[in-house]
């Protein structure tokens, strides 16, 4: 089954994006780590990511247009972007909330997420683990 893991802006980054919050390890070992762990959960796994919130939208359009399930980590549109959380909430498959960081230990303005109460639910604060622990839930939510 084909899983999309989706990273809006600044995420493309990591690995030398403020390291001490975010972790060294860098974009393309995340999309590594990624696609190890769908193979051994049998999940076909994509990662994508974007700056532009337009392209988020549209690629949230084709997961539920083709009832494929995400793993979404939003970015900073985790906080004010309505068109990102109307979009996720067309899901028509499982979608988990995934947060490197954990925003509720962080600025005030990061303690809302409009994306939350539209996903199955939201894995925060493990670094790359989070991504880890959201695609086991996505395939645990698929063997429901
Ligand atoms: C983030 C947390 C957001 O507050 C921030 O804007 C990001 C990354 C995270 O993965 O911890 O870009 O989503």
């Amino acid at each position: 089954r084909e899983v999309l893991v989706l990273n809006g802006p600044n995420l493309g980054r990591l690995g030398s994006r403020e390291p001490d919050v975010y972790g060294t390890t860098s974009y393309a070992g995340l999309v590594r780590r990624c696609t190890e762990l769908g193979g051994e959960l049998g999940l076909a796994v994509e990662v994508r990511e974007t700056n532009d919130e337009g392209e988020m939208i549209r690629w949230l359009h084709e997961a539920a247009d083709r009832a494929t399930p995400v793993a979404l980590n939003p970015g900073a549109f985790t906080h004010y972007s309505y068109g990102v959380r109307d979009a996720a909430a067309q899901r028509t498959a499982p979608l988990v909330e995934v947060h490197l960081s954990n925003p509720h230990a962080r600025e005030e303005f990061r303690h809302t997420s409009v994306v939350a109460a539209v996903a199955d639910g939201t894995v925060a604060g493990f670094g790359i683990g989070s991504y880890e622990l959201a695609l086991r839930a996505l395939a645990d939510l698929l063997r429901d």
